[in-house]
């Protein structure tokens, strides 16, 4: 069976990474490779910290890791893009942060080690072809990728949900980032052809499918960069907390913001000082917006659900406050095209990538203006990429 292009693409890079392992680290033994994707978020912006729904889609680009086993309990951990090399003896690891790239996959290996005391120790290097910090969860990817190779390595013999616990228990508690679900389960529960629909309440999911002969998923990078850990992100989460708390008298059954009807916010949130009362906004209509997007989409509506996109991105610019001038130029250059459906920022926002859902032939001619229209205003390229939906992690064997 001849490889399909986004196959090809996937061994070369192993095949790369492999080489880049054996200049690392030396030949001998054998060698195994992973992968873990990233993800795009069509709907259901800041809602995972906030209980309420989302529409996320594993994509064709993540993070690939390969390790071989050691004699000794000693973890070497590097990366073909982040510097530095760390020795960990799993015996006397560290229990706080190293305040390092490192730190997301030590905390999963640290999570794992605990269910599997009597493991051995690992050469891993890290890589793939994820930008870090565009919005298109690098951190999940590289996250669940250890999680995924370490069950493999070690013999663990996890269920997905396992993975993807662990993955978010690092993330949160090692790496100190108060991020909500979606990131983990979208990439440790992918489907190929599907969207995940996540409900962050119970975290009950179901594979939506999105019909590829009709729609692409196309995603322009501002080349602008955030670090999740640093501040905004973890703002944002506690601002969305105190915009509960200040409406909560009002809603006596709500346990999270999702829970709070339009009606009560209408009512109440002008109680709410001005900044909370844009989070609540936010997040009350992007609650109802999901819904109405997931109906849409389920009746093959695919207008409807581009424009709730577009209608998600000018709140999370105007209420939730976390576009920038290049996101908003995208979203308006890619709105401006026949063929564009919808346009949003993907992630947290602070800069990263704007996620395009267009129409199957409309792909070359809107990245093309998209990019001129970027170029023209900030002097410098945005890339625009197709981005094809992928199957999760898996042990890539050629
Ligand atoms: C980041 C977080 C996610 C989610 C999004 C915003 O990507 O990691 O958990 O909150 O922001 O939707």
């Amino acid at each position: 069976m001849t490889a399909k292009p986004t196959d090809r693409a996937l061994l070369e890079l192993c095949a790369r990474h492999h080489d880049a392992f054996v200049r690392a680290y030396g030949s001998g033994g054998r060698v195994r490779l992973f992968f873990a994707p990233g993800r795009v978020n069509l709907m259901g912006a800041h809602l995972d910290y906030n209980g309420g729904p989302v529409m996320p889609m594993a994509i064709d680009r993540g993070t690939v890791v390969a390790l071989r086993p050691r004699k000794d309990r000693a973890l070497l951990l590097r990366s073909t893009t982040e510097p530095g090399e760390f020795r960990i003896e799993l015996d006397a690891a560290p229990s706080a942060a190293l305040r390092a790239w490192v730190d997301y996959p030590l905390g999963v290996a640290l999570e794992l080690f605990r269910e599997s005391p009597r493991a051995v120790g690992l050469e891993v290097l890290f890589g793939g072809n994820l930008p870090v910090g565009a919005g298109l969860s690098s951190s999940a990817s590289i996250c669940v990728a250890t999680a995924f190779a370490l069950d493999q390595a070690w013999g663990l013999e996890l269920t997905p949900f396992a993975r993807v616990e662990a993955a978010l228990r690092a993330e949160r508690q090692f790496v100190g980032v108060h991020c909500g679900i979606m990131d983990p389960y979208s990439i440790g529960l992918a489907r190929p052809g599907h969207l995940l629909w996540l409900d962050c309440k119970d975290a009950s999911i179901e594979h939506l499918p999105i019909d590829a002969a009709q729609v692409r998923i196309a995603v322009a990078d501002t080349g602008v960069r955030r670090e999740l850990a640093e501040g905004a992100f973890n703002q944002r989460v506690a601002e969305a907390k105190r915009a509960f708390e200040g409406l909560r008298p009002f809603a006596p059954s709500a346990t999270c913001l999702r829970d709070v009807s339009r009606a009560v916010f209408e009512r109440h949130g002008r109680e709410l000082e001005p900044v909370l009362r844009r989070r609540a906004h936010h997040v009350v209509h992007e609650v109802e917006r999901t819904f109405a997007a997931r109906a849409a989409l389920v009746v093959g509506d695919l207008e409807t659900f581009g424009r709730s996109m577009f209608d998600t991105h000018v709140s999370l610019r105007e209420q939730y406050e976390v576009s920038v001038p290049e996101l908003d130029l995208l979203v308006d250059a890619a709105r401006a095209e026949s063929g564009v459906l919808g346009a949003r920022l993907t992630g947290a926002g602070f800069g990263g990538c704007v996620v395009i859902l267009l129409r199957a032939g409309s792909e070359a001619r809107v990245a093309e203006r998209v990019s001129a229209a970027f170029q023209r205003r900030f002097q410098r390229a945005a890339r625009i990429e197709v981005f094809q939906s992928d199957p999760g992690p898996r042990e890539i064997v050629d």
